[in-house]
């Protein structure tokens, strides 16, 4: 396996990043929940340890899909990318500026003076979780993304060439690039501010990374198996189109209770219920297209696509249509269960959507024909067995919480102390269980390729 064009290696910068902030986000998630047992462990609050957790997800994930897109574009224009100067600046451009707000959040975790307002901005944290990166930043994030649109459309403007691959993937980061707007700017309204915030989070996750997911899904089945693309693509615009259908009003489910019209109830409790639809339509198509594969080219890449296509389904659909009714909501809104949903729904749709793109991607990077494929299983059991206990784990602790909290009314504090101490110690253990995976993960990123394969090293035992 060899790229068919030079330029796509520069997928490969990306993912490095990526994968380094993967690691840098468990160990900082493991701070957290050791946090919860002590709350003074570290030199850093929990507020900050959160920030840096959850950034760190959105950001790395983020760099993968970026990646992924600059090995797809040329290969499905059949052409150079456009620029290569032009994408290894945005690649250094985005580093430096992401180095810089993470500088950021420490420096306001050790003096939160720091934290001061300048032109009517704060220099260091917005403060509204996930988008927490100040305004400077978001002027250079922005720029940086519009480069990478620009270079992305350039190179498809080349030839001209037109696929539905590429044309939804393109649609997907366009749509998730102008959802970041609504983002830069605050209301003092809490509730206006709120309205907005969910634009950027939900129709990011439930919206643009869903259509990017289904683009790529289309595109990994391909590369993997061998399947059609006319048939993919057709089983890819019917879920794309399904995830905008149920996605764009499902963002009702978040205006339940935080002060908008009380027809937001209606809207978002029967548009959000239709939202597994479509990730179950990606589930039948993985595995409807891998029944008819007859060569496999890519073991583990195909395993990760399959994993993928499940794990969103669970994570993002199970744990999401649980709690997304009003009825149920008015209950569970800000507990632990939301906690469990977040993880699930992140690590199965977009986790494991960068892996799969990784190992379907970097064997042909790397000019490898052939690789030991034994970490990547042994990666993925070890972060989706580790993953899902964690999940049981604050699901249960979710629905102690809502019980004793909201049904018998005691305090926060004491039922978070007390009562699901436990919880927190088993989420603590299986995180260190979740990090083996990752770090074996890591390990293989960085050895693909770099040690002879198995076929090969018996032969030269044998010889
Ligand atoms: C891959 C897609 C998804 C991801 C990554 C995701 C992630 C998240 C996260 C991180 C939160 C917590 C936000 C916060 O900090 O307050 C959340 C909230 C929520 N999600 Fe999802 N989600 C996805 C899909 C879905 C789907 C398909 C549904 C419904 C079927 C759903 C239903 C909900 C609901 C109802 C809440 C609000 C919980 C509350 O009131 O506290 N999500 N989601
Ligand atoms: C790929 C793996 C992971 C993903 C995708 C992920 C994702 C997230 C997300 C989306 C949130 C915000 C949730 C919300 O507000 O509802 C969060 C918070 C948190 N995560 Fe993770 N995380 C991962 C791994 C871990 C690990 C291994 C641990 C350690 C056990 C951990 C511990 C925590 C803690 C303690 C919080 C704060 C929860 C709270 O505020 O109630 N995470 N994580
Ligand atoms: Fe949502």
């Amino acid at each position: 396996m060899t790229v068919k064009y030079q330029s796509q290696k520069i997928a490969q910068y990306f993912y490095t990043f990526a994968v380094i902030l993967f690691l840098v986000q468990v160990v900082v998630g493991i701070i957290a929940a050791i946090q919860f047992i002590r709350p003074d462990i570290f030199i850093l609050n929990f507020n900050t340890i959160r920030t840096l957790h959850i950034n760190a997800l959105v950001v790395w994930l983020l760099a993968g899909l970026m990646g992924a897109t600059y090995y797809v574009v040329p290969e499905e224009s059949e052409t150079e990318v456009w620029s290569l100067p032009l994408a290894k600046l945005q690649f250094w451009a985005t580093v430096g500026a992401i180095t810089l707000v993470v500088l950021g959040y420490i420096w306001m975790g050790l003096d939160p003076q720091a934290n001061s307002t300048v032109m009517g901005t704060q220099l260091l944290n917005e403060g509204r979780e996930y988008i927490e990166a100040p305004r400077w930043a978001d002027a250079l994030i922005v720029v940086s993304v519009l480069l990478f649109l620009f270079n992305m459309f350039m190179t498809m403007w080349k030839t001209k060439k037109w696929t539905g691959i590429q044309g939804v993937l393109l649609f997907g980061l366009l749509f998730l690039a102008l959802m970041y707007l609504p983002g830069m700017f605050y209301s003092k309204n809490m509730i206006k501010d709120q309205f907005w915030w969910w634009w950027v989070i939900h129709l990011w996750v439930e919206g643009s990374w869903e259509v990017i997911a289904g683009a790529l899904l289309a595109f990994m089945l391909m590369k993997t198996i061998g399947a059609k693309r006319e048939v993919l693509e057709k089983w890819m615009y019917i879920e794309v189109g399904l995830v905008l259908f149920t996605g764009i009003l499902g963002t009702g489910h978040h205006y339940y209770f935080i002060g908008t019209p009380k027809y937001w109830h209606w809207i978002g409790g029967f548009f959000s219920s239709l939202e597994p639809v479509p990730l179950l339509l990606m589930v039948w198509d993985a595995f409807r297209t891998t029944r008819e594969a007859r060569n496999v080219t890519n073991k583990p890449g195909l395993f990760y696509t399959v994993a993928h296509a499940i794990f969103n389904f669970v994570g993002a659909g199970l744990w999401g249509i649980i709690h997304t009714l009003p009825q149920v909501n008015q209950w569970t809104h800000g507990t632990q269960i939301t906690t469990a949903h977040g993880h699930l729904a992140f690590y199965g749709a977009y986790v494991l959507l960068v892996i799969s793109m990784i190992y379907v991607t970097l064997p042909a990077i790397r000019g490898v024909k052939d690789y030991n494929p034994a970490r990547a299983y042994l990666a993925f059991w070890w972060m989706t067995i580790s993953m899902v206990f964690i999940v049981l784990t604050i699901t249960g602790a979710g629905m102690v919480q809502v019980y004793m909290e909201r049904l018998m009314g005691l305090d926060y504090v004491a039922v978070k102390t007390t009562y699901n101490l436990w919880f927190w110690i088993l989420r603590a253990i299986f995180g260190v269980g979740f990090l083996i995976g990752v770090s074996i993960f890591v390990y293989d990123f960085f050895m693909l390729g770099k040690e002879p394969a198995p076929a090969l090293r018996t032969e030269e035992q044998k010889a």
